[in-house]
Formats: C-alpha cells, sequence, structure tokens
C-alpha cells in the first residue's frame, strides 16, 4: 500500500495505482482531459514531497515543450508508491468544465 497525502489529508491506496484515479477515488474531480495520454496537462499534481524520480519518455516530452520540467508532473503518468504529498490540482468543478475527461485505466503507462 501507499500513502498518498492531498492537501494535508493521507490517504491509503493501492501500490500502483494510477495517481489521477488515486486523487479521484477520494472524490476529488482532478481532470484528465486526454485520457492518461500526456498531451493536455490538465491532470497536473504539484508533488510536495514523494516526487518519482523516474519518468515516462512522454511526460518528459510533454513538460520539456511546455518549458514546464521541474513546476510539476503529469498524474495520469505516474503510479503510487510509498509516501507521496500532492496539491496544486486542477478540478472539474474550478475550471467549469463538464466533464473531467475519459475514464483511465488503473495502471499507467511504465516507459
Ligand atoms: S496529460 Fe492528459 S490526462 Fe494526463
Amino acid at each position: 500500500m501507499a500513502n498518498l497525502t492531498i492537501d494535508g489529508t493521507t490517504y491509503t491506496v493501492a501500490d500502483g495505482l494510477r495517481l489521477t484515479n488515486a486523487i479521484e477515488a477520494q472524490g476529488i474531480d482532478i481532470l484528465h482531459r486526454c485520457g492518461g495520454n500526456a498531451r493536455c496537462t490538465t491532470c497536473k499534481v504539484v508533488f510536495n514531497s514523494g516526487e518519482p524520480a523516474s519518468m515516462t519518455a512522454a511526460e518528459k516530452s510533454k513538460l520539456e515543450d511546455k518549458g514546464d520540467l521541474g513546476e510539476y508532473r503529469l498524474s495520469c503518468q505516474i503510479a503510487c508508491s510509498g509516501d507521496m504529498d500532492v496539491t496544486g490540482y486542477m478540478t472539474m468543478t474550478s475550471s467549469g468544465l463538464d466533464d473531467p475527461g475519459p475514464a483511465l485505466s488503473d495502471e499507467p503507462p511504465s516507459a
């Protein structure tokens, strides 16, 4: 199991669960508009601690393209592991959109 802290509240979540889905499972309507393909960046999160050292090639490429490498991570590309503390996400409610995006599988891409 992994410990996921969101805005100061810690939840126990399954190891390896896609971070976007773990956040959504806590009742937070985080956006994932491109369906987990590292294209939209609406699933972004800011890591306060526990940021994974590795990154998928798709995530790295997108963050480099936007000039945002080191600013935030794409939760759709990350598996829950260990102790993670995140904030800074975008929600359907705060955006005014009527759909967070297509449902994502529970496993993030591995490379
Ligand atoms: S980049 Fe679009 S859902 Fe993650």
